[in-house]
């Protein structure tokens, strides 16, 4: 079955936990581009959030109200995608620069919904994980951090570096307290599991909704 089949089924499995009234969160991503139709073809009354320009845009040209993340302090739902998903739910996200901005909606939701194709089901987690810096001090953050590489991409909406820790991982727990304090880090790809509610994996034509392995 291909991956689009599968990151389609776990999208419209996603778009049916959606409910009139709600503040949704709206990722960034190939299977979020699924998710963004099925959600408006339920014709529900929603105010959405957007983690990226591009899902911002697409989101508004199928009709759905999308607000200035600025002015909202919480939402009922966020749904995403990953790169890689743990058995314990640590999730690598970031692939398409977006991190920064999905980590703040997910921590701004009751509950994220992660939806992937089953080929982001990973025994553990493994390099790279996505990096954004800021431009000033860039190169002594780079020194500190070592093991990075810079992503040839435009700037962050934020105006900040986009780069890949290529080092060792180890405890995802540990690499995340070590990448959050070297200053100049503005946010990393690794999530915890306490941002992720649910995974929903699309496996062939069928929607698996996983609970966490601890
Ligand atoms: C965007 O920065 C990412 O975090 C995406 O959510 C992640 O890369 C998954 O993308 P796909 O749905 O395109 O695989």
């Amino acid at each position: 079955m291909s991956q689009d089949t599968e990151k389609k089924v776990a999208a419209e499995a996603a778009a049916l936990l959606v409910e009139d009234g709600m503040r949704v969160g709206l990722g960034t991503g190939s299977t979020v581009a699924f998710l963004l139709p099925a959600i408006a073809a339920r014709k529900l009354d929603i105010r959405c959030v957007a983690t990226s320009v591009q899902t911002e845009e697409a989101a508004r040209a199928l009709g759905l109200t999308v607000e200035s993340a600025a002015e909202v302090d919480r939402l009922d739902l966020a749904i995403d995608g990953a790169d890689q998903i743990a058995p314990d739910f640590w999730l690598v996200k970031g692939g398409g620069a977006a991190q920064t901005r999905e980590k703040i909606v997910a921590a701004m939701a009751d509950r994220c919904v992660v939806i992937a194709d089953s080929s982001k089901l990973v025994p553990r987690l493994h390099a790279p994980i996505p990096l954004e810096l800021l431009q000033f001090g860039l190169q002594s953050t780079l020194r500190l951090l070592q093991n990075v590489m810079l992503r040839d991409v435009p700037p962050s909406p934020d105006g900040n570096v986009i780069a890949d820790y290529a080092g060792a991982i180890g405890g995802p727990d540990a690499l995340d307290t070590w990448l959050s304090s070297v200053p100049g880090v503005v946010a990393h790809g690794l999530f915890q599991p306490a941002l992720v509610s649910k995974v929903i994996v699309g496996r062939g034509k069928k929607a698996e909704h996983l609970t966490r392995a601890f």
